[in-house]
């Protein structure tokens, strides 16, 4: 098995989880050095395409922004969202699967779970193309946003579903705004680690949007703790530049290639 995912696996019940998304290479460089997994999640959609949802983007765009990660990422293992639609059957899933991990060597994919797409998990991991679940709030399947696993019928529901992707194979799993409670239970009774979103700190790890927790976004629900205000410092900085700019301080001396103004 890959060695970074044992290394994921050997942390349940001993140390926490540290996973971010990213887009792109400038930001996975810096996350590398803290994250234990990266994730090259659809989220781009709504984050960077400002679309209404994660739906629209592409096989070819997930590829290239995962190919600009991937120059900034080391030692995290690298998680590849396939895009809704990619992944209808085995066969596609398969092709698809395949073509991500070639061209962008990830070390893994995420697929999310409509509660049967377990034999699709079963068939990438049967031909080593290790995979990442995700359940709870799934924005691939689901319209409408609700926290998961509210009753116990609802969270027995969940349970069973996490655990038949455990049973396929996947060697970890989103859980994305599930109750603390359900997401506990589910946590306690995987062998494979749990990665919240919106889902607790019972779970082995977390996930956040790394766009929503620097401040940059706009989209900032109640599970999104914002450690930076980037918005604010890059508007600051616009409006020094500007201001120089106008008036004239940008560009001085010390910017004129051969020191020289003219
Ligand atoms: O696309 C994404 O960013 C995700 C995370 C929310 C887990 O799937």
């Amino acid at each position: 098995m890959n060695k970074k995912i044992t290394n994921i696996l050997k942390k349940k019940n001993k140390i926490k989880i540290v996973s971010l998304t990213a887009y792109s290479k400038n930001i996975a460089k810096i996350l590398d050095d803290y994250c234990d997994l990266i994730l090259v999640g659809d989220s781009v959609a709504n984050v960077l395409y400002a679309e209404k949802n994660t739906h629209k983007i592409s096989l070819e765009n997930i590829i290239k922004h995962s190919l600009s990660v991937r120059k900034g990422v080391k030692k995290s293992l690298l998680v590849v969202d396939m895009p809704k639609g990619t992944y209808k059957n085995k066969k596609v899933a398969k092709k698809n699967a395949k073509l991500i991990k070639s061209l962008t060597k990830c070390d893994a994919v995420k697929i999310e779970s409509n509660n049967k797409n377990f034999e699709i998990i079963k068939e990438l991991v049967k031909f080593k193309i290790p995979v990442m679940g995700h359940i709870g709030f799934t924005p691939q399947f689901k319209k409408k946003f609700k926290i998961e696993g509210m009753t116990k019928q609802k969270t027995e529901q969940l349970l069973k579903e996490a655990k038949r992707i455990e049973e396929a194979g996947a060697f970890s799993i989103v859980l994305e705004c599930i109750s603390s409670q359900a997401s506990k239970i589910i946590t306690k009774s995987l062998k494979i680690p749990t990665i919240g979103i919106g889902s607790s700190s019972h779970c082995d790890g977390q996930i956040l949007v790394t766009d929503d927790m620097l401040g940059i976004s706009g989209f900032y629900p109640k599970f999104v703790k914002k450690y930076a205000f980037l918005n604010r410092v890059i508007e600051k900085a616009v409006k020094k530049y500007t201001r120089d700019v106008k008036s004239k301080k940008f560009p001085s001396n010390k910017n004129f290639l051969n020191g020289t103004k003219y």
